[in-house]
């Protein structure tokens, strides 16, 4: 086992060095381990610190699939939820869209499991990670021999590599090393934010409930059967002070209310507020370095796409690394950001109906609100919509879209 938290030597090299111990960083890791490739991990942060940070919590069908094929589904399987359908809730009614209608279902396991498991596998497998590892310099990318400047222990150190894999979140160094005349950035901010709660409550329907009010957006979700996940439609400069636990809960009943549904409250032991954005980088790629996950895209949290696109990343990755080191095909890494590109706009467009759909908006209209109503009853009560929405919650194929 080696998580190492000093560098063990300062000169050192490997095949593809990979930024960042996220989901990203962990599955391409994780799948080149299992291709005989080596890597090297860096993690700025502890290991307790990513295995306890909190996020989202649904797998895609396929995410769900490769976790299980490639020996890393045990735990998703003997704790997580499979859920075969999920809820919309509008004008008081509510309507329940169908997995089953495509053979498929999503898991509900929490991302810092993902990453507990990932990690797990990794330190079996005898693989590296340096937690406590902060990269400062990504260097010659452009000229094919890619050099890693990082700090250790308050050391400064270095690795070279043939690939470097930037899988370092939203704010990380992987982005901000490429050429800035090379990048198109593509943005969206919404004018809202979402209160997360957890709480000490059991759930109060075995399926998660989008629910669109004229309050604004609400979500109920879950992480186990005794704690409850929900997040409310707030505005962005709302101030947690003037959201005691009674407001949540009478605002939260309020806009989930819909005949024989009572909510379910209980202690609740954390509560955040979390802005809402779409973004993505284009290209993914520079050189030798490439980008994966958050680091070149993000996504507003409504249909929990952000680490099944970043999982989604780590195979295409992983696949075209393979092609180049194992079967001397330099065309898929060549053309990764365009592959990647095809499937993530369409999460992007997915996240943002979703979140246009669901939420109330300031400046809407009298139309515009007309036109919300309409695309709702459209995606939930037109088979074409409703298999649109199934097709695009359960997961996109990870190639070949
Ligand atoms: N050196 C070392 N590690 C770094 C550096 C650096 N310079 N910069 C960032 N990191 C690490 C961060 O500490 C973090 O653990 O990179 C990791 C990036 O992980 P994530 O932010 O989880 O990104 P990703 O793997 O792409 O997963 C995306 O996470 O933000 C959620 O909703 C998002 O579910 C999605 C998922
Ligand atoms: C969550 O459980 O945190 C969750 C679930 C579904 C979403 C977003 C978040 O769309």
């Amino acid at each position: 086992m080696r998580e190492s938290r000093l560098g063990d030597a300062v000169n050192r090299q490997t095949k593809v060095a990979i930024i960042g111990a996220g989901p990203a960083g962990l599955m391409l890791a994780h799948l080149l381990t299992r291709a005989g490739i080596e890597t090297v991990i860096f993690e700025r942060h502890t290991r307790s610190y990513v295995e306890n940070r909190i996020r989202a919590g649904i797998l895609e069908y396929e995410v769900a699939a490769l976790l299980r094929e490639t020996g890393v589904g045990v735990r998703m399987d003997e704790v997580g939820f499979r859920h075969d359908g999920t809820n919309i809730l509008f004008d008081g009614a509510l309507h329940r869209l169908d997995f089953g209608a495509l053979g498929k279902h999503v898991m509900l396991y929490s991302q810092h499991e993902v990453v507990r498991d990932l990690i797990a596998a990794r330190l079996v497998a005898g693989g590296e990670i340096m937690f406590e590892a902060e990269v400062n310099a990504i260097e010659n990318f452009n000229q094919g021999k890619p050099r890693i400047c990082y700090r250790i222990n308050g050391e400064a150190a270095e690795l070279d590599c043939e690939i470097v894999a930037a899988c370092d979140g939203f704010h990380g160094i992987g982005r901000a090393s490429l050429p800035a005349n090379l990048v198109r950035e593509y943005d969206r901010e919404y004018p809202f934010g979402w209160l997360g709660i957890l709480a000490e409550a059991p759930p109060s329907m075995d399926e998660l409930i989008y629910a669109h009010h004229d309050h604004g957006f609400a979500l109920l979700s879950m992480r186990s059967a005794s704690v409850s996940r929900l997040y409310l439609q707030c505005p962005l400069d709302a101030d947690l002070a003037e959201w005691p636990d009674s407001r949540i809960w009478d605002e939260l009943s309020t806009r989930l209310a819909h005949p024989g549904f009572s909510l379910t409250t209980g202690p609740i032991f954390q509560k955040n507020i979390t802005p809402m954005r779409s973004y993505v980088a284009e290209p993914m790629q520079a050189g030798r370095l490439f980008l994966a996950g958050d680091a070149a895209h993000i996504v507003p949290p409504t249909g929990a796409k952000g680490l099944n696109a970043a999982v989604a990343d780590a195979v295409i990755l992983a696949r075209a690394i393979e092609a180049e080191i194992l079967t001397d095909d330099p065309a898929p890494l060549q053309n990764y950001t365009q592959t990647c590109l095809a499937r993530i706009w369409k999460i992007e467009r997915f996240s943002w109906l979703m979140t246009s759909m669901l939420h109330c908006f300031d400046d809407h209209s009298a139309f515009d609100r007309r036109i919300q109503r309409a695309e709702l009853d459209y995606y939930v009560n037109t088979p074409t919509g409703r298999t649109s929405l199934i097709e695009n919650y359960v997961g996109l194929p990870i190639e070949g879209v």
